[in-house]
Order: C-alpha cells, then sequence, then structure tokens
C-alpha cells in the first residue's frame, strides 16, 4: 500500500517533492488530498490569507509591501506618518512572529499595532480615488503562479474566500489591477470607511489582525452563502494565525493546510511543520498549491 501512496506524490504531483516543501505527515497529506478528489470540485473551497501568502515575501532580496505598507506613498501619507508606521512595523512585527510567545501573548500587542496605525491613517485624511495610483506606484507583487490559482479556480467555479487582516481596499486594487478579482473571490479584510468627500474617516466593522482570524471566521465567513454545502477546504496561510480561518465551515470534511514559512525559518520550522500539513520553506510560488488543484479539481 505504501508504494502506491508515494506514487501519488511522485508521478501525479511531483511538485510535493520540491526542496522547499516540508510535511510532517506525507501520508495524511495524500490521503487527504484523495479524498478531495473523489469529493470533487463541487464540495471544495480555497480560503487564503493575503499578505505575504497571495501576494510575494520578498523580490530579488527585497521585501514586497503588505497592503498597509502599499499606503505609504506621498500621494496618501506624509513623511511623518511614514516614519511613525515604520517604528510601529519594526517594534511589533517582531512580536508577531515570535517564535516564543503564544498566539494568546501577541494579541493585545497586535491589537495595539492595528489600532495605532488606522488612527495614523485616518489622521492622514486619505482619499479614496488616490488608492489605485498608489497601488500602480508600489512594489506588490502576487506570487509567481498567481494566475493560473485564480483563474484555474474560478474556471472550476471553486469560491476563493481571501481572508485579510490588511487593508481590503488596497487588496482588492492589487487583485484588480493584476487581472484577477473574479467572480467566484470574495474577500473579509479590514475595508476604510470614506465620508461623502471620499476622504477616510474610519475603518467599517470588527478589527481584524493576524490573531483574531478564528472571530471574522466565525461572524463572517460562516454567514457566506457562496460558500454553503463546501466541507473540503484548502487553507492556505504564512502565520499561526491564519490556521483559525477555516473554523467558520460547518462540519469540515477534509481540511488541508498550507503554511509559508517567509520568515525566521530556522526559528520557525518546527512549529510550523506541527501546525500546517504542507510547509513551503521560503518558496515564492504557488506551484505547491497550484499542483495540488490540478489534482483534485
Ligand atoms: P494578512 O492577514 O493579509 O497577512 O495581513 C496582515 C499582515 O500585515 C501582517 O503580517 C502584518 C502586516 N502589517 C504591516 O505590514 N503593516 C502594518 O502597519 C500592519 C498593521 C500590519
Ligand atoms: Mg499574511
Amino acid at each position: 500500500v505504501l508504494a502506491v501512496w508515494h506514487q501519488l506524490t511522485k508521478t501525479e504531483i511531483p511538485e510535493l517533492s520540491k526542496g522547499s516543501v516540508v510535511m510532517r505527515e506525507r501520508r495524511r497529506v495524500e490521503e487527504t488530498i484523495r479524498a478531495m478528489r473523489r469529493a470533487g470540485a463541487c464540495r471544495l473551497q480555497v480560503i487564503s490569507d493575503f499578505d505575504m501568502t497571495l501576494s510575494r515575501f520578498a523580490h530579488n532580496g527585497r521585501r514586497v509591501p503588505t497592503t498597509h505598507n502599499i499606503l505609504d506613498n506621498r500621494l496618501l501619507i506624509n513623511e511623518e506618518c511614514t516614519k511613525k508606521m515604520k517604528e510601529l512595523l519594526n517594534t511589533y512585527y517582531p512580536i508577531e512572529i515570535d517564535a516564543s510567545r503564544s498566539a494568546k501573548e501577541k494579541l493585545p500587542f497586535m491589537v495595539e499595532w492595528w489600532t495605532k496605525v488606522h488612527e495614523l491613517l485616518i489622521e492622514q485624511r486619505i482619499r479614496k480615488d488616490m488608492l489605485a495610483q498608489a497601488v500602480k506606484e508600489s512594489r506588490t507583487m502576487l506570487r509567481d503562479g498567481y494566475k493560473v490559482f485564480f483563474d484555474g479556480l474560478h474556471e472550476s467555479q471553486v469560491p476563493l474566500l481571501i481572508f485579510s487582516a490588511g487593508v481590503g481596499d488596497v487588496l482588492e486594487e492589487v487583485i484588480r489591477q493584476n487581472g484577477v478579482f473574479h467572480s467566484n473571490v470574495h474577500v473579509i479584510s479590514n475595508y476604510m470607511d470614506f465620508d461623502h468627500a471620499g476622504v477616510l474617516r474610519a475603518f467599517k466593522g470588527q478589527l481584524i489582525h493576524t490573531f483574531n482570524k478564528r472571530e471574522g471566521a466565525v461572524t463572517q465567513a460562516a454567514g457566506l452563502a457562496q460558500l454553503h454545502g463546501r466541507p473540503n477546504v484548502l487553507l492556505l496561510g504564512d502565520s499561526l494565525g491564519d490556521l483559525t480561518m477555516a473554523d467558520g465551515v460547518s462540519d469540515p470534511h477534509h481540511v488541508l493546510t498550507v503554511g509559508f514559512l517567509n520568515d525566521q525559518v530556522e526559528e520557525r520550522k518546527e512549529l510550523y511543520m506541527n501546525a500546517f500539513d504542507i510547509v513551503l520553506v521560503r518558496d515564492e510560488t504557488m506551484d505547491v498549491p497550484n499542483a495540488i488543484l490540478r489534482n483534485i479539481t
């Protein structure tokens, strides 16, 4: 039996043998993929994080901006605000990815970070009609193979839920400019609230940060009719907090989780291997998710 299982990954999904792929339980991965394929595309949904999961972590040795960092453009914010946001990033990002602290310990720091940044952005009176230009001028980049990913899901009518603690308006503009904002894409994120003149005055709804996605999953994702009747989930993320994005799925059958390990690799490898079914180490491509989807849809 084992020989047959191994054949599945070697011949049907050769991408799972890439050097960047680490799996604690290869057998479980194979069984889950098989079960998902038997159930078919009509029973599948994909739930993905955005920043540093669908978007690249780095390109040519330089960090690629997150949706928040795309806002760092003189069209939108002044130098003082840029400086303050950088200081906050330098303070809180190391906490976000600290392997020695639990999600529970990190949570209050994340609330602090997001709250402070959103206050700064509101002070800047950001204009809605400038967002598209800021995205154009940014160095934002989706992972290699993103087109196959988005187009393939659209063709096989599999809903894609993008669940992001970033800025929803910016995220939508990024995927729109890349030509992949298809009708099967649903977004849960922090959306800007503009006044009648198109000036930012607040953020809508409950704040989403890296470690409270479970709440958004239960209160928002669970209500999306397009996701009902799809108990099989392919989940993609880059943070341990992303693992709760599927918590709103009622009666899940098979859940396969893929974690992009971008940063603090040696420190976090063990943690990621214990938490995600498949870990992609410093892999800037969608090759593995695409190969899995090709196999099961
Ligand atoms: P995600 O849920 O789409 O990954 O978005 C959250 C990421 O955004 C998280 O990893 C930290 C990052 N972030 C910034 O880069 N700058 C900021 O100012 C804030 C608040 C978050
Ligand atoms: Mg992320």
